[in-house]
């Protein structure tokens, strides 16, 4: 397929208030022909149930190795044409987003049982310990909360459970920057960085075991040591940076809504709905990973090729007017009377699925909750700017007064 694009993802009336610019989109055609972050063309899929329908068809694979037409160029071919040095592929070949079918459940089912829901329960002290103790050492009135307590956090939550030591915190603050902020040239060598600093951190945890996540990924016979590394990179990174602009955005959304902060403070059981909720209408992930048609297929009365890209729009189908009766106001008690089954996407969908989903949730309600009742005055100093990032709702800062 090919026609003019209808909308470009990077164009700056999108960028600059994404919320509003796909509305128009979604308005005119939830599923419509566009330009992409990587300036090619595709599908954009923004309506509720084409998002959630796409992002549960097993023919739309993640991989397009093999598909005619676009797709015909492999993943592979792809990484090499932006500069990807060859030994780097195996690695990003092993991510879990690059992998369909069989692979990736084989390479998800070995990790999953570090984020059941019960084991998770288990972590929530250590959490609290450690929201405490940043919100201790916030010391002076003004403070940037991105910075200050919501990486911070994120980043030494997801490093203790997968057991990368804290002495490297600052390496993987500094490789998550550069890769979200997606300039080719630092890219490669920032990956090499990285990948070399995983076969240390496996060799290291092979040699001796230390009851983190990686020393059980590495006793796994089926599992390679690039599998190893390929975990690590993606947990790491997807537990951080995901993590701190969720909780920056929360946040920023709950200090602007006095009323449901007196309703979280009324009604403390309905924080996890508010979670949920501050996740559906300000979500960290604008775009899914991109995706590709493996047949033909019809979406929301639209033909879609094989091989044709598809790229769904998680935060504007969360938003959407014919899924949800208040599309962007937060309203917390609607979403606890729906308890998590209105259909929203915002950790994603079908077998992708965020795998970190209930870490995620026990982080936010621990840190919003224990911010907001430490420091009930807390507000924004300046109205803080966005990340002009196509694929992430990211501020650049959340500058805010504590008392
Ligand atoms: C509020 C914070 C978070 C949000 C909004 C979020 C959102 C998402 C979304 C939208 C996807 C699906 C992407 C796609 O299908 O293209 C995803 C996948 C994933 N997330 Fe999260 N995530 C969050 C936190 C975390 C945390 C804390 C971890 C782990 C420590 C994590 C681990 C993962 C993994 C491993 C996948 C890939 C699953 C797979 O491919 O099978 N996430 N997340």
């Amino acid at each position: 397929m090919s026609s003019e694009p209808v909308v470009d993802v990077r164009d700056p009336a999108v960028l600059d208030d994404p919320m509003r610019g796909y509305d128009r989109v979604l308005a005119e055609a939830p599923v419509c022909w566009a330009r992409l972050p990587d300036g090619g063309e595709g599908w954009l899929v923004t309506g509720s149930a084409e998002v959630r329908a796409v992002l549960s068809d097993p023919a739309v694979r993640n991989d397009p190795t093999g598909l005619p037409g676009q797709g015909a160029q492999t993943q592979e071919e792809a990484f090499l044409a932006l500069g990807t040095p060859p030994e780097h592929l195996p690695y990003l070949r092993a991510s879990l987003l690059s992998l369909d079918g069989a692979e990736h459940t084989r390479l998800r089912r070995s990790i999953s049982h570090a984020f059941g829901a019960s084991r998770v329960a288990t972590l929530r002290p250590r959490v609290q310990e450690i929201v405490d103790e940043l919100l201790d050492g916030l010391g002076s009135e003004t403070v940037n909360l991105l910075d200050e307590y919501a990486y911070p956090l994120a980043m030494a939550v997801v490093c203790e459970l997968v057991g990368v030591p804290e002495a490297d915190w600052a390496d993987w603050w500094r490789w998550g920057k550069v890769l979200v902020e997606g300039d080719p040239a630092r890219i490669t060598p920032t990956l090499g960085e990285m990948f070399a600093y995983c076969h240390a951190l496996v060799d290291r945890r092979r040699a001796e075991p230390a009851g983190d996540l990686l020393s059980e990924v590495v006793a796994q016979d089926d599992l390679t040591d690039v599998d190893a590394v390929a975990l690590v990179v993606f947990l790491v990174l997807a537990g951080h940076e995901t993590m701190a602009h969720m909780l920056s955005n929360a946040a920023l959304a709950l200090m602007r809504d006095p009323a449901q902060r007196e309703l979280l403070r009324a009604e403390p059981e309905l924080w996890p709905a508010a979670v949920r909720e501050l996740v559906r209408t300000d979500g960290p992930v604008q775009l899914a990973r991109l995706r590709y048609a493996a047949a033909d297929l019809e979406v929301g009365g639209v033909k879609i090729s094989a091989g044709d890209p598809v790229q769904v729009v998680l935060g504007a189908a969360n938003r959407d007017p014919a899924q949800f009766a208040h599309p962007h106001a937060a309203d917390v008690r609607w979403q606890a009377e729906h308890g998590g089954r209105e259909g929203s996407v915002g950790f994603g969908w079908g077998p992708h699925f965020c795998l970190g989903v209930a870490l995620a949730k026990v982080e936010a309600e621990v840190a919003l909750r224990s911010l907001v009742d430490r420091f009930p005055a807390v507000r924004p100093v300046t109205e803080p700017a966005w990340v002009p990032l196509p694929r992430g709702r990211h501020r650049v800062a959340l500058e805010v007064r504590l008392r």
